[in-house]
């Protein structure tokens, strides 16, 4: 099910209020190769969005568009009654949106409760090295980091956790931008089963509270499980999106997956 933009006179290039972030034909290539090649995608507002594709279809150079960590070649992104096509990293968090990265990213000799810190602009580098926290973000950091279950490790530093726990912080520290749109690159990469049931359930809880997500993930039954509405990427461009019924009975989708 999909939506076309509002083409009402007067209005400005937004999004329908189902769409959450539309692309329109975006490009990438690096070199020779194009990682993503014209994508025209819709996520919806208030579902969890998952995002599929064999390994190199182009995944993670979508989000680093979307999210501005790289510019396009061409097309655009609108989220919402904007375009953030050109918007830097910074500026596009601002806008609402958070993300973790495929490989996670935390600052190893910092501890869980400073790594949340830094997570925040509004906390100076200095103030963190003297010492001195705001209070309100040191209560916001402690309430995210019982919400995904490692408050008892505040004051470990973030080499000494595992890496499951590693991507629990990651996840906890985008929250301290409360990011409207929450978008996961491989949330269960290397991580063992029961922290995979962890993690479904409060993305599912966070979009019961009104939070979108997109999740790019690798393992299938964790996809067609959790999300309301499944796109699937091949050489950098979906080839088929719906819910994960239709989706995953798709002969394009087979194809792709199984090659037959
Ligand atoms: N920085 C880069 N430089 C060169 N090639 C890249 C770069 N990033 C990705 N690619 C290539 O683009 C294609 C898509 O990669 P990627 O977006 O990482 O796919 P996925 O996340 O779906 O596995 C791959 O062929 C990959 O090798
Ligand atoms: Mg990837």
């Amino acid at each position: 099910m999909s939506t076309s933009p509002s083409t009402s006179p007067g209005t400005s290039p937004g999004t329908s209020p189902s769409t959450s972030l539309r692309t329109e034909g975006l490009t990438k290539a690096f070199g020779g190769v194009t990682a993503v090649n014209g994508a025209t995608v819709e996520l919806l507002h208030g579902k969890i969005n998952g995002l599929i594709g064999p390994n190199g279809s182009g995944k993670t150079t979508f989000f680093n568009l979307v999210t501005g960590m790289i510019r396009p070649d061409s097309g655009r992104t609108l989220y919402g009654d904007r375009e953030i096509t050109r918007y830097s990293p910074h500026r596009i968090a601002h806008a609402g949106l958070g993300r973790t990265f495929q490989l996670c990213r935390v600052f190893p000799r910092m501890t869980v409760l400073e790594n949340m810190l830094v997570a925040v602009r509004r906390t100076r580098l200095r103030e963190l090295l003297a010492g001195s926290h705001d209070r309100g973000e040191v209560e916001r950091a402690r309430h995210w980091l019982r919400r995904v279950g490692i408050d008892h490790l505040e004051h470990a530093e973030a080499r000494n956790l595992s890496y499951g726990q590693q991507k629990l912080l990651e996840l906890a520290a985008v929250f301290m931008g409360d990011p409207e749109l929450v978008l996961l690159d491989e949330p269960a990469g290397g991580v063992n089963p029961a922290l995979i049931e962890r993690i479904v359930t409060l993305v599912r809880e966070l979009n019961q509270e009104g939070r979108t997500f997109l999740v790019v993930e690798h393992n299938m039954d964790m996809v067609m499980g959790m999300c309301d509405h499944v796109i699937v990427f091949d050489r950098g461009a979906p080839i088929a999106a719906g819910p994960p019924a239709v989706v995953q009975n798709d002969p394009r989708v087979l194809e792709a997956y199984l090659g037959v």
